[in-house]
């Protein structure tokens, strides 16, 4: 296993990064409504990110991924491909945006709602990101990555819900996916001793029933088994001396 370490001028490189990409979330997110499809979703995340942004919609090719984002409506887990889909009142969807500028990732998703969310979306959704929060807010020099685990774990548990296992969060650099692996369960004081300077998502997956999820045949989109609602909410964070900096945050939380 290989983590790296950022310099300070890779550690700003990865700051532009992620800001970019959490202005991508704040840019849609009123575009997101019953009637639109998730192609014209992805269409209009490309344009932004190429024209605007002059950066690079990192899933486009990725390992053969057909888009530039990614769209997981209501059972979808991850993964989901933008295309046709007609999004209707009361439809819950995660868009996850990953853009390269200067060589550098910059990885985010949040929930969003088509119209007036069920109480159950909502619910579900606030359970998934504040699982992320108490996973982040455990990242520090020092500390190892079966705390942040284990913090999600007990709080999705806690609710009844379920983390899902086959996917995790993730190192990230000039890599789209690098080491270390980032189990949103696990054992506190187990697991990678973090260092400053590394750089790494948190995006717990959250299922209203059972954990297990199913690939479907386009080889991307991610189900769960039992057909449950899932959520899931994305952070890019760097770890400090003193605790982390996220590097995504929307322009409602900076
Ligand atoms: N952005 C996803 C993640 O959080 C990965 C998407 S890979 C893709 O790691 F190919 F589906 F885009
Ligand atoms: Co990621
Ligand atoms: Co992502």
């Amino acid at each position: 296993m290989t983590v790296t370490i950022k310099t300070a001028d890779e550690q700003d490189k990865m700051r532009v990064a992620g800001r970019l990409a959490a202005d991508v979330l704040d840019m849609i997110g009123e575009y997101v409504r019953p009637g639109i499809t998730t192609g014209e979703l992805d269409e209009i995340c490309h344009k932004f990110i190429t024209e605007v942004q002059g950066a690079i919609p990192a899933p486009l090719n990725y390992r053969g991924f057909p888009k530039s984002i990614c769209t997981s409506v209501n059972h979808v887990v991850c993964h989901g491909i933008p295309g046709d889909r007609v999004l209707k009142a009361g439809d819950a969807l995660n868009i996850d945006i990953t853009v390269i500028k200067d060589g550098f990732h910059g990885d985010t998703s949040r929930m969003f709602f088509a119209g007036k969310p069920t109480i159950q979306a909502q619910r579900l959704s606030q359970i998934a990101y504040e699982g992320m929060w108490l996973g982040i807010e455990q990242l520090a020099a020092g500390k190892r990555l079966g705390d942040v685990g284990a913090a999600i774990q007990q709080h999705v548990e806690k609710h009844r819900c379920s983390v899902v296992r086959e996917y995790c969060g993730h190192g990230i650099g000039r890599i789209f996916h690098e080491d270390p692996q980032v189990l949103h369960y696990g054992t506190a004081g187990t697991g990678l001793e973090l260092r400053a300077g590394m750089t790494l998502t948190v995006e717990p997956m959250v299922n209203a029933g059972k954990a297990s999820v199913r690939l479907l045949p386009d080889g991307w989109t991610v189900v769960t088994k039992d057909h449950s609602l899932s959520a899931q909410w994305e952070h890019t964070v760097l770890i400090t001396d003193s605790g982390f900096e996220v590097l995504t945050l929307g322009a409602d939380d900076r």
